[in-house]
């Protein structure tokens, strides 16, 4: 039996094993276990032999597995070193491409949180317009050009209930001044981001783009206030040395209307004249205006009386913002949505 054990012992090749064979040689249902209970019912003469002999092959087949076990464990440790072994020096994962905020998005952020920050609040309003709100109320004569089919799309049938006008999708976020003077009385301090829609398409229009419009109407407004809130926008969105220039102009809703220039940030850069203001040294950014009283004829009821109250009202197009902060040749490549463009920015 010793014998047997022994080599079993030598045979096991993991402590699983090792513990099948203690069970099966030293185990309670075991011979040399039976055999040592078996020597109490021995003649007297043979107790001491067999005892003494059965003890002693139990004991070294004890030590024999211990020994057998501790080797056993060391070598099943050192496998799983080796194996779980972490070479630190290997490069790690690719970096995972990170996704962002596409550019306009962006730039009317800015735009909203300097507007923001001067105090204006953030509307927004419907695309699909009445020609009451896009047109009538912002003082167009009948007969202007803007409200040509070829010029603004007309969204063919429909009838606005409310103005009993036609419909179409909005030129320019302007009528939302009107909607913003209906719903809050005087002070109003507002700006209002949104899409807007010509019939218009080359490297410089889109049939679809974004604007946002500006609106304060207070007691004691005048134009410096326009020009002073312009160039802190002006300062915030290009750099803290640009200055902007008012140049006379029309819109059917301002008066005085003005196109508002900022020094060109580009020719700064290398101090010589650049291609982008095309040696000017300035570059138009928005339309601008005091409102006209004719559009405060509109609200009269809703608490401005334009014998009461002044305002500024202003409009910016948010791809011309950034076509010139990021010098973007074409807009049209900010709508094909090619990663390789868009990644570029932010
Ligand atoms: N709505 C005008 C445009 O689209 C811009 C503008 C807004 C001008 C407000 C004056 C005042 O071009």
């Amino acid at each position: 039996i010793a014998e047997q054990a022994r080599t079993a012992v030598e045979q096991a090749s993991t402590t699983a094993a090792l513990e099948q064979v203690r069970v099966q040689y030293l185990g309670r249902k075991a011979e040399l276990p039976n055999l040592l209970r078996g020597v109490a019912e021995l003649p007297p003469e043979q107790r001491g032999a067999v005892g003494k002999a059965a003890n002693v092959a139990r004991r070294d087949l004890e030590a024999a597995i211990a020994a057998r076990g501790e080797a056993l464990q060391a070598a099943e440790l050192e496998t799983r070193l080796v194996g779980d072994r972490v070479d630190v020096t290997l490069p790690g994962d690719p970096p995972q491409p990170v996704g962002r905020l596409h550019v306009l998005t962006q730039t009317r952020r800015e735009i909203e949180d300097v507007f923001v920050g001067l105090g204006f609040s953030v509307l927004e309003g419907p695309e699909v317009e009445s020609v009451f709100y896009n047109f009538d109320a912002l003082n167009h004569t009948p007969t202007h050009p803007a409200r040509a089919r070829t010029d603004t799309f007309y969204i063919e049938g429909a009838r606005h209930a409310d103005t009993d006008t036609e419909v179409v999708l909005r030129t320019h976020t302007s009528p939302m001044q009107i909607r913003a003077m209906q719903e809050t009385p005087p002070p109003l301090y507002v700006i209002i981001p949104g899409r807007v829609y010509r019939r218009d398409s080359d490297a410089t229009h889109t049939p679809q783009f974004h604007q946002v419009e500006g609106l304060a109407v207070d007691t004691d407004i005048t134009l410096a206030d326009l020009k002073g809130t312009l160039l802190d926008f002006s300062r915030a969105i290009f750099g803290p040395d640009r200055e902007v220039r008012l140049r006379p102009h029309f819109f059917p809703f301002t008066e005085p209307s003005v196109e508002v220039d900022v020094s060109c940030f580009n020719c700064a850069r290398d101090g010589s004249p650049c291609q982008v203001c095309k040696g000017t040294g300035w570059l138009e950014i928005l339309g601008a205006g005091m409102v006209d009283p004719n559009v405060f004829g509109y609200v009269r009821e809703h608490g401005y009386d334009p014998d009461e109250v002044q305002g500024f009202a202003f409009g910016m197009g948010i791809e011309r913002i950034a076509a010139l902060k990021y010098g973007i040749p074409d807009i049209r490549t900010l709508y094909t949505n090619d990663v390789r463009v868009l990644e570029q920015f932010g």
